[in-house]
């Protein structure tokens, strides 16, 4: 009975999976999005354990799963998301992997996608933990010389080992597979600059997506095939949209020239840029017609959020003024984040736009108010061919007629460059923490 019955509760329980998928479009419905994948997750677990034949073992791993999943959701700031991403991805990969193995130590030798499931899965595994080092900053070395003809060289082999096994599978050449693939992972991560770690995180998603999806075919699991191809594609399509973002192709990324931390030098330059107060930010504000809010990296560090709502509505409530959010597509560390932060501190969607959506009403802007945010306001994006931001979209805060900045120094942000936005004329430097600086602006508006 089960024969027919698998695969329709399998197809069932996928559309709990698709509907998730398609709620996560819109945060207004993105809560209830979690919720349905979470329904989804927890049939397919107990589905699991109904149909395995160790339900003791299998039961025993979730439990364990669990207690580390709780854990871990706890502990991780939502700052360390990336990180957080990339070692859940590279647990994909090893797991699939692993899976692979014992299929091909049941003597399941023959079947050429057991192979490449191995070989997308310890890819993925080594080239996150990799992205993990690297976004964590145990990895601090650049590594953008790394010989590209090296990665070229060991793809070749493994192709070739591939072909070889597929003529004659044996447990060596799964072996020298599996080792091969090892090493590309963590040869192609390694030479992968800072800057371009985003798309990576979100490349090493996908892949991990379509290792599911292999993995489903080795084990003819039709869950894990729709719901890997779900993970797979929907990992592509936002490489493809963060890669338009960052104005770089995914070639670029992979193979090409590597963008890289620059860090600014310790010279103090705080004497070439002009500084101001919350008092006198607040005066500003209060005789506005039009705010834009930037925020950045730096607001979710400072957790402002809270107290940009509380700016922002008594700017639109008491002073009438007009108060839109910009949000740039790789603002923060994660895709999304700042839409996040910005959502759990109840800001209306309405007030939030896209840079596509508001990049040309800064002209008509009297303050751009940049929180935390540097990277993404940086003109060398669109003046310096040799810097690793260049081609990169910005917010055009500058044709704004005043630009407040945010932060506690004049440090460089993810890419370690210096911003020209700071010593321009119509800059003023709040200096201090983006949240204790916005506090003192709504004490004083308030008053
Ligand atoms: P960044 O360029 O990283 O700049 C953030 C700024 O916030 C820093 O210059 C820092 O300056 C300031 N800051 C930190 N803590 C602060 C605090 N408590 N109060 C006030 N300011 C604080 O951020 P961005 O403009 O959002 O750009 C994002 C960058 O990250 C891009 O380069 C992007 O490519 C990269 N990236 C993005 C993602 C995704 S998917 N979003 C993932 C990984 C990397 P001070 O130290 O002087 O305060």
């Amino acid at each position: 009975m089960s024969e027919t019955l698998n695969p329709l509760i399998n197809l069932g329980i996928s559309c709990f999976f698709i509907l998730s998928l398609r709620g996560l479009t819109f945060p207004r419905s993105a809560y209830r999005s979690n919720l349905l994948s979470m329904i989804g997750m927890s049939l397919t677990l107990l589905w699991m354990l109904i149909y395995c034949t160790h339900p003791f073992l299998v039961l025993c791993a979730i439990i364990l799963g669990m207690i580390i999943g709780i854990f871990v959701s706890q502990k991780v700031k939502m700052t360390d998301l990336p990180q957080t991403v990339a070692i859940l991805n590279g647990c994909g990969g090893l797991s699939a992997f692993l899976i692979s193995t014992c299929a091909i130590l049941e003597e399941n030798l023959d079947i050429l996608d057991t192979p490449i499931s191995a070989v997308i899965g310890i890819f993925t595994f080594s080239g996150s933990i990799i992205a993990f080092a690297k976004l964590q900053g145990l990895i601090k070395k650049n590594f953008g010389n790394l010989n590209q003809l090296l990665n070229l060289l060991i793809f070749i082999i493994l192709l070739l080992t591939l072909i070889e096994y597929a003529l004659h599978p044996d447990i060596q050449g799964f072996l020298i597979i599996s080792v091969l693939a090892l090493l590309l992972g963590l040869t192609v991560t390694l030479r992968i600059g800072g800057a371009d770690m985003p798309i990576v995180i979100s490349l090493l998603n996908a892949c991990s997506g379509l290792d599911s999806a292999t993995i489903g075919f080795v084990i003819n699991n039709q869950l894990l095939i729709i719901t890997g191809a779900l993970i797979g594609v929907s990992g592509s399509i936002l490489s493809f949209i963060m890669c338009k973002a960052m104005n770089r192709s995914l070639l670029t990324v992979l193979f090409g020239t590597t963008s890289t931390h620059t860090e600014t030098d310790s010279y103090d330059r705080k004497h070439l840029v002009k500084t101001g107060t919350p008092t006198e930010a607040a005066f500003m504000m209060e005789n506005a017609r039009k705010i834009i809010i930037v925020p950045g990296y730096g607001m979710a560090v400072a957790q402002a959020q809270h107290i940009l709502r509380q700016l922002s509505d008594i700017l639109i409530n008491k002073y009438k003024v007009d108060v839109k959010f910009a949000i740039h597509p790789v603002a923060g560390r994660m895709p999304g984040h700042m839409n996040v932060l910005l959502a759990e501190a109840d800001i209306p969607y309405e007030n939030v736009f896209s840079l596509t959506d508001i990049n040309n009403e800064f002209s008509s802007a009297d303050i751009a108010y940049v929180i935390g945010a540097n990277d993404i306001t940086n003109p060398l994006a669109k003046t310096d061919n040799s810097s690793a931001i260049f081609g990169m979209p910005i917010l055009n805060v500058s044709q704004a007629k005043t630009v407040f900045v945010v932060k506690r120094s004049l440090a460089g942000g993810y890419t370690g460059l210096d911003n020209p936005l700071f010593y321009a004329d119509n800059t003023i430097m709040l200096f201090g923490d983006a949240q204790k600086i916005t506090a003192e602006i709504v004490k004083t508006l308030e008053h």
